[in-house]
């Protein structure tokens, strides 16, 4: 109504009802103003009451019943003002009880008929309209059924209790008792000290060529070569965290093969990842630096190597690391973080300093995520202009033993520099460390670890090879290639027995230096007894190897040799 006349350009009208409410303490004045409203509102209601029913009975006539409708509303209206003002007549002449009339307005403001009437017809059953009647009805009846279903519910519940309870006592818990802790799920418990079941990784070999995705730069001397198969989603091989691949280039005309741990771990398929450091003199890794880019193919062979981690043969690793030597560590690393092992895992790198310090970055971020991941690093020397808190210099035995508390109880990999390796083995050894808790990989030459091949009686060769050796001792030749005056004299001679070709074997040649003099192909990649690439069964004779990381017990029980690393002062026979 007062919206109705705000529109109409006057002035809004005051609610009647509220100042009804406050009657009983008016003064004659005010009352007074409430008498003239309430007239006021009579006349205009009526007035209104005789519009709208005549404009009724128009519409209805041009049987518009939009109109019909509109006059039906405005009908409400004024009779709403009408109702208004007779009842404040009513309360000025009766002094009706400020009750009564806030219930009179709050009936107005919703609508609401007064009692014993219904605005939607005729009054039913307990004075309730029929709709209100039929609606609780259907609400009770649909309370009653929830209730019965929660019964025959709990009634069930019961029943299942007791057939529990009538088990076997042997599994029941007496009352009172606590209540026994389940087995431990391996891998979430702190105190672990078994192996979790992680499904052991197998290696698969594989040769072709792979394409180059990414390239990322590490460190200034240090890139990461993300790698594909040409087709399909996945990495054509599998792999477990520490193993390499051996890749082959022909640079300058020459075929040269180089060795890279692959950095990435086996949960992720569709990719691996070498990480190179370029050496300032070296083909291979210069090659990969400075010529390959994204798109370029490499030929790859591998998996192979036995540095290997998976978490399945320890409770807890030591991993550490020199320079580039880091890379079979992070495969590790991001393998076991990826499985969420619940071993201690603490890498203790040395780094020549902060700015090659290769992967800084990930190991920070793993090592805030993992709580169980420890990560102490030796810093030879600050870069300029860069921060380091860590330890400085070289990487001491207090750095160790404060780095990995129970260290000599530990599995520990170890990979570096050659003399860095040479410093940490002493270390271990004062610590009390088993030889065979620690597992090695070198990826450049051991210097001066050559120590004079241990002299050996040969055994008798077979009668064809006597032939040979005859044919070899009437004609000998030094083996082509050898620079002259390096090769030691020839105390015996080698026979590959496949090529059918024999030379002299210098002492301090290997059979694989041999061979390549003479043009007899074998294999090679790492050179240094690691990467097991030039394996190769003697068939006679015996000899010594500096290194031998790469030959398993049933390589050695069978007789298969490094051809990089053999050497012997007695004559030699080899399948090559
Ligand atoms: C199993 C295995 C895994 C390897 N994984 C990685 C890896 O992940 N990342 C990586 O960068 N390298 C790795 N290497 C070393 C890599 O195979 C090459 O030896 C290295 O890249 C150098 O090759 P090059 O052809 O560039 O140098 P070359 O031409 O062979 O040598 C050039 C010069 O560098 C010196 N040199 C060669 N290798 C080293 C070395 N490692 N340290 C110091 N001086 C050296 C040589 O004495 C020579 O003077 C690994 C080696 C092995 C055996
Ligand atoms: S070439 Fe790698 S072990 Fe001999």
């Amino acid at each position: 109504m007062e919206a109705m006349g705000a529109m109409m350009g006057g002035p809004p009208k005051k609610q009647l009802y509220p100042q009804l409410m406050e009657l009983p303490a008016m003064t004659p004045e005010a009352r007074s103003r409430i008498d003239a409203d309430a007239r006021d509102r009579i006349n205009t209601g009526n007035a209104a009451l005789v519009q709208a029913y005549d404009d009724y009975h128009r519409a209805m006539t041009n049987n518009d019943i939009a109109a019909m409708s509109a006059a039906v509303t405005r009908q409400r209206a004024a009779l709403a003002e009408l109702e208004s003002g007779t009842a404040g007549l009513r309360a000025l002449a009766e002094g009706e009880a400020p009750r009564q009339i806030g219930l009179t307005w709050f009936r107005d403001q919703m609508n609401l008929a007064p009692a014993g009437m219904s605005p939607e017809g005729p009054v039913g059953p307990f004075g309730l309209s029929w709709f209100h009647f039929i609606s609780m009805t259907a609400v009770a009846l649909f309370a009653l059924a929830m209730a019965a279903m929660a019964a025959r519910r709990h009634r069930r519940s019961i029943a299942l209790v007791n057939r529990l309870t009538s088990a076997p006592a042997a599994a029941l818990r007496p009352v009172g008792q606590p209540v026994p802790a389940p087995p431990p799920a391996p891998w979430r418990t702190a105190e672990l000290t078994s192996p979790p079941p992680i499904a052991p990784l197998k290696s698969s070999t594989w040769s072709g060529a792979m394409h180059v995705t990414a390239i990322h730069r590490e460190t200034p001397h240090v890139k990461t070569f993300r790698l594909v198969a040409p087709e399909g989603a996945r990495i054509p091989f599998t792999f477990v965290p520490g193993q390499f691949l051996t890749f082959s280039a022909t640079v300058d005309g020459k075929t040269i093969r180089r060795s890279y741990s692959i950095a990435s771990p086996p949960t992720r398929t569709s990719y691996v990842e070498i990480t190179v450091k370029r050496e300032d003199d070296g083909e291979f890794s210069r090659y990969l630096h400075d010529t390959v880019s994204v798109g370029d193919a490499l030929q790859v062979r591998g998996p192979s190597g036995a540095f290997t981690f998976d978490g399945g043969n320890a409770d807890s690793i030591v991993l550490i690391a020199g320079g580039v030597g880091i890379t079979p560590m992070m495969c590790v690393i991001r393998y076991l973080t990826d499985m969420t092992w619940p071993g201690e895992i603490f890498l203790v790198c040395a780094v020549r300093n902060t700015e090659e310090f290769i992967f800084r970055e990930e190991l920070e971020y793993l090592q805030r995520r993992w709580p169980k991941l420890h990560v102490a690093a030796a810093v030879a020397a600050r870069s300029e202009g860069t921060a380091w808190m860590g330890l400085e210099g070289q990487l001491s035995k207090d750095a160790v033993v404060h780095a990995v508390p129970g260290i000599e109880r530990r599995r520990i990999h170890l990979c570096g520099p050659p003399p860095m390796m040479d410093a940490i083995r002493r270390v271990l050894a004062e610590l009390g460390v088993p030889p065979d808790q620690i597992k090695t990989e070198a990826f450049g030459p051991a210097m001066g670890l050559v120590p004079p091949p241990r002299p050996s009686p040969p055994p008798p060769p077979p009668a064809s090879v006597t032939q040979l050796l005859q044919r070899v001792e009437a004609d000998t030749v030094p083996p082509s290639g050898l620079p002259e005056g390096e090769a030691g004299p020839a105390t015996a001679t080698l026979l590959f027995a496949r090529s059918g070709k024999a030379a002299p074997l210098p002492p301090d040649k290997t059979v694989l230096e041999v061979a390549e003099a003479i043009g007899v192909p074998i294999d090679y990649s790492c050179r240094v007894g690691t990467c097991g690439i030039c394996k190769t069964k003697l068939l006679a004779g015996q000899v010594t190897m500096e290194v031998q990381d790469a030959l398993t017990d049933e390589d050695k029980a069978s007789g298969t040799i490094l051809a990089c690393q053999a050497r012997s002062l007695g004559n030699v026979t080899v399948d090559a």
